[in-house]
């Protein structure tokens, strides 16, 4: 369907294209020299003391996880509220993902749900930095601390969030930021790992690139995968990262937007902002009554629509796990009632108003 309104959409410019006729010009394919001005970007941006790239977010967990020694036998504890990579990366390491409860009002996971699901077994805990906003960290460290587990942050949709000054995905022991097409600076596909930690980081270099500390040798001291990007998507990243403070007041002025247009639309209710951190909106997240009518609404008047996360404990894939289907009710409420609207910067005004009077006239009715 030709969508006059589509769900996500990468911003670039000529800039974008200019790195990239010079990557392709000085013929570096492979990580070169627009991988390691990325990464040092990167770093200076996020201030983690240590950084690698990934093929993308979920490769990028599933790396994490590895380094830190997640294995069968451990537990892991992640929201139930989140996308499915967040707990598939953990399966694939033989571990269990245990889930745990999120906040009615940010959809974060919630700090007050994780102390009772710690055990013997559990290693760490994964906090997932949702729509923008982070989680409440400093509970969820002082957790750790007491119990002795890693941290795991899932910070695939927060680039430019800060918690206390603190960005998303340097607070734990190792992070993940996913470059995906829909993320607020894009590489296609790709990603960041981070840590301050000097042996998780050794960890990860070896584990990313064939079991050896740098590429050009065929001696392999420990097993390793492939876990590179190519400087084609560096080239974008570096051109993307430049452009940050645009993107980021463009969707703020979306936000705004919608924030004003559907005021007055009481069945809409937005997702609460965090005072412990900024936002950086990655969707319109809101939460609405007949939910399935309005999708279909707006579909009809060529709105691309997204639902919101399908809780973790309902996932075909975990039944395994055997979860009851009553058992999340926030995460639950969140995916009945749960809606995403864009806020991509190639949004004009005039479509925003579209969305909202499509929305008002609904609800209206
Ligand atoms: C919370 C969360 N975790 C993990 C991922 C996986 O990242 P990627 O798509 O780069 O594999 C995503 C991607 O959308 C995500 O939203």
């Amino acid at each position: 369907m030709e969508y006059r309104i589509q769900q996500i959409q990468p911003y670039f410019d000529q800039e974008e294209i200019l790195n990239l006729e010079q990557a392709i010009k000085t013929t570096w394919v492979t990580e070169g020299p627009f991988s390691q001005q990325f990464l040092a970007s990167l770093k200076a941006f996020t201030g983690a003391k240590y950084a690698v790239l990934a093929n993308n977010g979920t490769l990028g967990l599933y790396l994490a996880l590895l380094a830190i020694g997640a294995q069968k036998g451990d537990e892991i504890i992640v929201p139930d509220f989140t996308f499915n990579a967040s707990a598939s990366s953990i399966a694939f390491t033989g571990a269990t993902p245990v889930f745990a409860e999120i906040c009615p009002g940010n959809l974060q996971m919630d700090p007050a749900a994780i102390e009772k699901l710690i055990t013997a077994k559990t290693k760490a805990i994964m906090p997932v930095h949702v729509y923008g906003q982070s989680c409440d960290m400093d509970p969820i460290l002082a957790l750790a601390k007491k119990y002795n587990l890693l941290i795991v942050e899932d910070a695939a949709q927060g680039f430019g969030v800060f918690y206390k000054n603190n960005h998303t995905g340097t607070m734990g022991d190792v992070g993940m930021i996913s470059f995906f097409a829909d993320k607020t600076i894009t590489t296609g596909e790709g990603a960041v790992v981070l840590t301050n930690n000097e042996e998780i980081f050794n960890k990860l270099k070896m584990l990313r690139n064939q079991g050896r500390p740098n590429s050009g040798t065929f001696i392999h001291p420990e097993l390793g995968m492939n876990f590179r990007m190519t400087d084609l998507q560096c080239a974008l990243g570096v051109a993307q990262l430049k452009k940050f403070e645009k993107i980021k007041e463009i969707k703020q002025k979306n936000h705004g937007l919608y924030e004003a247009m559907l005021r007055n639309v009481e069945d809409v209710e937005f997702i609460e902002q965090s005072s412990f951190c900024n936002f950086i909106p990655f969707r319109v997240n809101v939460k609405v009554p007949q939910l399935e009518a309005l999708i279909e609404n707006l579909e009809k008047n060529a709105i691309q629509t997204r639902r919101m996360f399908y809780p973790l404990h309902r996932q075909p894939c975990f039944d395994y796990l055997n979860y009851k289907h009553d058992d999340f009710p926030v995460s639950n409420d969140a995916y009945n009632r749960g809606i995403s609207f864009p806020v991509h910067c190639s949004l004009k005004e005039e479509d925003i108003a579209f969305l909202c009077e499509t929305v008002t006239a609904f609800y209206k009715k």
